[in-house]
This record gives structure tokens, C-alpha cells and sequence, in this order.
């Protein structure tokens, strides 16, 4: 047995309990001690019942649930027999995707949408099948999902490549075409936003605008290496950036504007804020349609990215921190063991209140 968090359905919350300890069930599957985890804002959404295959699952083995969690650091105590990359005892990164690495999409470099995932979305740990908030996890398609840790790094930067760094790299910086001498301008400071900071950082723009109606999200922002900072609550945003940007040698706008938030609002400021040429880089998951001022971009030469994460870019982000031009270590502002997990998501789920950022649960 081992202790997991596990979502027991909808309005039944999550609690800390003894399952059984996973096992090894497909040839390419490893199973892993859990040295480190964190939580996910989309564990908050399935927590809240926003995540019907979640829910249908947890309610499928009553009292027993789903164990979440789809971000982690393990050490492998077994490998399926067509595991060939790793054996026991190496510390690995284990990706919020599980790629087959075989399928049309995974050979497309667009593992987010696998078709030998159940969901056919890449993403199935904490998903539909059991999770990384555990003390052990089984990882499928191992040889694909997994990335061994290099000594003398920490797990608080580490774990952020599970899922964070690579949402905002892949989806807002790569899909948002970011070069050196650009301006950004990145709506949302959440961790995906920060995130997004971070990796935009290292393209050596010209300037970064951080957007967030929070000023402790801003201060952080600055902290983090934002030049200027804007909280559309108390200042035009589109205003202020538009005067920002003004120059004698072209029209002023953002170069890149990214949307780390998900709702209407904040992708409609992205077209304001955009200048000609500029690229509008959509990562917020949206859950209602917005107004496309396509009268106004057409003719600015305006393009527009969207996406999922696919984590291809992990290994070139664990690149980045090794040579020390990212430091996501930043980003974890909390730490708990992993028995304290209940009191992990109530500091997570109120950052208003608790300034969190990312939480990081560890073994010892
Ligand atoms: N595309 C992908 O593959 C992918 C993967 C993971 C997460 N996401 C999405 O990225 C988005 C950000 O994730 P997160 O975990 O950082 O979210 P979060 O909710 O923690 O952070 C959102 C931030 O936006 C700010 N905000 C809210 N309303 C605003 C407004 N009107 N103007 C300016 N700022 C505002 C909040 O203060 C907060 O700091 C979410 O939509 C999430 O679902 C996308
Ligand atoms: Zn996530
Ligand atoms: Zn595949």
C-alpha cells in the first residue's frame, strides 16, 4: 500500500488516503517513488468537477477515486521489459504529456494530440489514469515522458518542466515567434504566465510588459524581470502600452502579445495591444468564444497562434536551466511534504491570500 491524494467525484473533494501501490501493467511503462510534485491550476478545475472525464473516473471506483497530478520527479524502482532509455534508480522528470512517440501526431511533433492516449490528448497522468500526488506513480510510454535529471539542479527548478515551462515556451514564446530585440507583452502572471516571463527572457527581448490585475502578481513580474508593469484596474492598458511603444522609427504596439489568462477580455486586449507585423500568441484555455477584430488586424499583418501543450521543448528548457539562462526555481514559493498535501491545496487554491505561486510537495 502507499499513501496518494486522491479526487473522490463531484462535490466529494479530494482527500489523503492508503491505495494500493501501482504496478507495472505494460511493457513500456516504468514505476517511480515520488521525490517531488506540486499542483496544477487544472487540478483546481477537476477538484471543482470542471473535468467530466476526471469525475467519471473518480466515481468509477467509489471512496477509492482518481489520484491527481500530472507533474513530478521519481526515482524508477521498475522497468516494463521495452523500457530502453532508463533503469531503476534514475531520477527522472516525469512530463505532463505521455506520448506513444509512434502515432501520426507524436511523429508530427504534436504530441498533444496522441492517438494512443485514451483521451487522445497526450495528457492522461491525473487524467484517466492515476497521478503523480503520490507516493508512487506508474508512468506509461516511459521512453518518451521521462527526462533524467542532471546533478546539482533543484527539484524546485526542475518539477516547473513538467508542465508549466513547457505551456508557456511551446505555446506562447515558440508558437508566438519571439526574437531577440522584440516587445512582449504578456497578459496574466499566473505560474503560466511567469512561466512565459521566464522563457521570453531568454530570447533577449527588447522589453517585456507584464499585465495582471494583481499587484502582488506584478511585483512578482518585476522581480522577475518585467520592464514595466501595468494593472488594467488602475491604468488604460492599451493606452499605456501604445505610449510605451511609440517610437519615431515605426508605430507603436507590442511586437508579441501573449494571453496567459483564458478569458474574452483579456485576448481582446491582446488586439489592442498589438502592433503591425506583431503576433498575437493565445495560451489561456478559453471556455467561451471572443470578438475577433479582424477589421482592424488584416490589415496590420497581424498573426495569431494557438495551442496545446505538447512538452516537446523539454529537453531544450532543461538545457536552458543547466546553462543558467532560466531560473524557475523562482516560481515555487511554498514547500510541504508530501503527508500535508490537503493543506498544499488550500494554500494553492487561495492565492489571493497566500501569494502562492507553485507549492512543492517533497518525499523528505
Ligand atoms: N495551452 C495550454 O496547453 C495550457 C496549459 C496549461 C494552462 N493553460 C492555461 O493558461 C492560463 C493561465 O494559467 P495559470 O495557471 O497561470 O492561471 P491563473 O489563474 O493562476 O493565473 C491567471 C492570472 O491572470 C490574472 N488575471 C485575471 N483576470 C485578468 C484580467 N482581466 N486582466 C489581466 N489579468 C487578469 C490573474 O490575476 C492571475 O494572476 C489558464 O487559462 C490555463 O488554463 C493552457
Ligand atoms: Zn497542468
Ligand atoms: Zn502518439
Amino acid at each position: 500500500m502507499m499513501k496518494a491524494l486522491c479526487y473522490l467525484g463531484q462535490n466529494k473533494g479530494i482527500r489523503w488516503q492508503s491505495v494500493p501501490k501501482p504496478k507495472i501493467k505494460l511493457p513500456t511503462d516504468v514505476v517511480g517513488k515520488i521525490l517531488a510534485t506540486t499542483i496544477c491550476g487544472t487540478d483546481l478545475h477537476i477538484v471543482k468537477g470542471h473535468v467530466p472525464e476526471c469525475t467519471e473516473c473518480a466515481e468509477s471506483q467509489p471512496e477509492r477515486g482518481l489520484i491527481l497530478g500530472h507533474e513530478g520527479i521519481i526515482e524508477i524502482e521498475e522497468t516494463g521489459s521495452k523500457v530502453s532509455k532508463f533503469k531503476k534508480g534514475d531520477i527522472c522528470i516525469v512530463s505532463c504529456i505521455s506520448p506513444c512517440g509512434e502515432c501520426y501526431y507524436c511523429k508530427k511533433n504534436i504530441q498533444a494530440h496522441c492517438r494512443e492516449t485514451d483521451t487522445h490528448c497526450g495528457w492522461i497522468l491525473g487524467h484517466t489514469i492515476d497521478g503523480t500526488q503520490a507516493e508512487y506513480v506508474r508512468v506509461p510510454f516511459a521512453d518518451h515522458g521521462l527526462y533524467k535529471v542532471p546533478k546539482g539542479i533543484s527539484y524546485d527548478a526542475l518539477i516547473m518542466l513538467s508542465d508549466i515551462l513547457p505551456t508557456a515556451y511551446e505555446v506562447g514564446v515558440l508558437n508566438g515567434k519571439v526574437k531577440e530585440g522584440d516587445t512582449v507583452a504578456i497578459v496574466g502572471l499566473g505560474p503560466v504566465g511567469l512561466s512565459a516571463l521566464i522563457s521570453t527572457k531568454s530570447m533577449n527581448p527588447a522589453k517585456i510588459i507584464a499585465i495582471d490585475m494583481d499587484d502582488s502578481r506584478l511585483e512578482v513580474a518585476k522581480r522577475m524581470g518585467a520592464d514595466e508593469i501595468i494593472n488594467p484596474s488602475k491604468t488604460d492598458a492599451k493606452e499605456k502600452v501604445h505610449e510605451l511603444t511609440a517610437s519615431e522609427f515605426k508605430n507603436s504596439g507590442v511586437d508579441v502579445a501573449m494571453e496567459c489568462v483564458g478569458i474574452p477580455q483579456t485576448f481582446e486586449m491582446c488586439e489592442d495591444l498589438i502592433g503591425p507585423g506583431g503576433h498575437i500568441s493565445n495560451v489561456g484555455v478559453h471556455g467561451s468564444a471572443v470578438q475577433l477584430k479582424l477589421q482592424e488586424l488584416w490589415g496590420k499583418n497581424v498573426t495569431m497562434s494557438t495551442g496545446l501543450v505538447s512538452a516537446y521543448s523539454t529537453a531544450e528548457l532543461l538545457q536552458k536551466i543547466v546553462d543558467g539562462k532560466i531560473h524557475p526555481e523562482s516560481l515555487a514559493t511554498h514547500h510541504f511534504k508530501l503527508d500535508e498535501f490537503e493543506k498544499a491545496y488550500e494554500v494553492f487554491s487561495d492565492p489571493g491570500k497566500s501569494k502562492a505561486i507553485k507549492v512543492v510537495l517533497t518525499s523528505e
